[in-house]
């Protein structure tokens, strides 16, 4: 029989008998645990000597005697030779230190798990009827894909302190999200949400977390960020997990740089998980690298509120430079004309890609000279990225840019 105990081994001295391969390949978690590894073998493999060089591992070269065991906490036998870690096992067995028995799991008084790791959980694997290493590293990667994917129930049901994550979402797509961020988003007690971003993540969430949406739309802001700010901390100081779930990456054109102000100011915690931002994402989903080799050797971002700065102007002359406009929809007529102003060709591509990544994504292909109308008669509307530079021209990855897999968006 075997009870899974969790070890605290952190300056705890533990021997590992034999430096091959199979002690190199398990003494990382040891490590890793702030143990102090001493291993006892005459001679190394490369992999555990490379641990001895970089000072982390403690050498003895010669073979294994009882009195190297008798003052450590636990001990990992694994010579190749299986009398030797049985002698081991039982100098053990009679000082009272769990030892593991690389030669045979079974009868060791330690078996290591297979183990997987998210946030502050740890799931172990272990069997109870002898060893069975590729049965338990399966399933545990199985849960680990489980708790990545943000499905099992990850949130904390005793009190902590409270904290603030900033998470980027992507662009729209759950399956855009990091790994991280859906973690944190299972583990949260309230999220507050933005209109853009995937939102349909939060259909999976507990019942029990609140859900606060405070999206806005150019123009049109519900809750002032002033407001958002206080929701933060006033939530994460009640003790709560608060996720603020942000479309893209959290510090693009976000407010994500002011929210962390205020949590820092207020003394919470907070962490910022980057996001895919629309820059990139949302051009690359209608098939245009935001740079190209011979074609564009930058990239300028910018908003449409506020009037046209002396760099937008520059790059919007420069036929070398890709900018990206996000919020620019009714800033168009007032980009063109700063475009044209500053010396840009009439016929310089613009692309305007709507609601990116998603079922609905359509893409405007037009020029400088043609795009006010364009965009008008198709009735181009938010949330939209505007690309203006060669890339954006039909056909300049293939021909027919249509075969490229991907968002299905059937405008391209
Ligand atoms: C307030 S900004 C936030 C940008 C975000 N932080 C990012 O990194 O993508 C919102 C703007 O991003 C752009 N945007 C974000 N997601 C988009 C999408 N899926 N399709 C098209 N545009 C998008 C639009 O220009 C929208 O008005």
């Amino acid at each position: 029989m075997t009870t899974t105990l969790g070890l605290s081994l952190t300056g705890r001295r533990v021997v590992f008998a034999g430096g091959g391969a199979v002690a190199a390949r398990r003494v990382g978690r040891f490590l890793d645990e702030g143990a102090l590894v001493t291993v006892v073998a005459p001679a190394l493999g490369d992999a555990m000597r490379a641990h001895v060089d970089a000072g982390r591992v403690t050498w003895v070269a010669r073979g294994i005697r009882e009195a190297d065991v008798t003052d450590a906490w636990f001990v990992h036998a694994a010579t190749a030779v299986a009398s030797v870690d049985a002698a081991v096992a039982a100098w053990c067995e009679r000082a009272r230190v769990f030892c593991v028995n690389a030669s045979d799991g079974a009868h060791g008084t330690a078996r290591l798990t297979a183990e997987t790791r998210s946030g502050d959980v740890i799931v172990a694997v272990a069997s109870d009827a002898g060893v069975d290493p590729r049965r338990s590293a399966r399933l545990r990667d199985a849960i680990g894909a489980a708790l990545r994917d943000g499905t099992l129930p990850l949130r904390r049901r005793r009190r902590a302190a409270g904290r603030v994550d900033l998470v980027g979402g992507g662009p729209g797509p759950a399956d855009l999200m990091t790994i991280r961020g859906r973690r944190l988003l299972a583990e949260a007690d309230v999220v507050v949400a933005d209109r853009l971003g995937p939102i349909d993540v939060l259909s999976d969430l507990d019942p029990d977390v609140e859900i606060i949406d405070v999206g806005k739309a150019p123009g049109h802001h519900p809750v002032p960020q002033e407001e958002i700010n206080a929701l933060l901390v006033a939530h994460a100081k009640a003790g709560k997990r608060v996720v603020r779930l942000k479309g893209g990456d959290p510090f693009v054109f976000g407010r994500g740089g002011e929210e962390v102000a205020a949590c820092l100011a207020a003394g919470i915690p907070v962490e910022v998980v980057p996001g895919l931002t629309s820059v990139v994402s949302v051009p690359q989903a209608a098939g245009i690298p935001v740079t190209h080799r011979g074609t564009a050797a930058g990239l300028h971002v910018t908003i449409g509120q506020g009037p046209v700065s002396p760099a937008t102007r520059a790059a919007l002359a420069d036929a070398t430079i890709t900018t990206v406009v996000l919020m620019g929809v009714a800033a168009l007529p007032k980009l063109v004309a700063a475009a044209l102003g500053a010396g840009a060709p009439a016929d310089r591509p613009v692309a305007i890609i709507e609601r990116g990544h998603t079922p609905t994504q359509r893409t405007t292909r037009t020029t400088l000279a043609n795009a006010v109308t364009d965009a008008a008669s198709a009735g181009v509307s938010n949330p939209a990225v505007i690309v203006i530079g060669d890339v954006a021209a039909a056909g300049l990855l293939l021909p027919d840019a249509a075969v490229i897999a991907g968002s299905g968006d059937p405008s391209r």
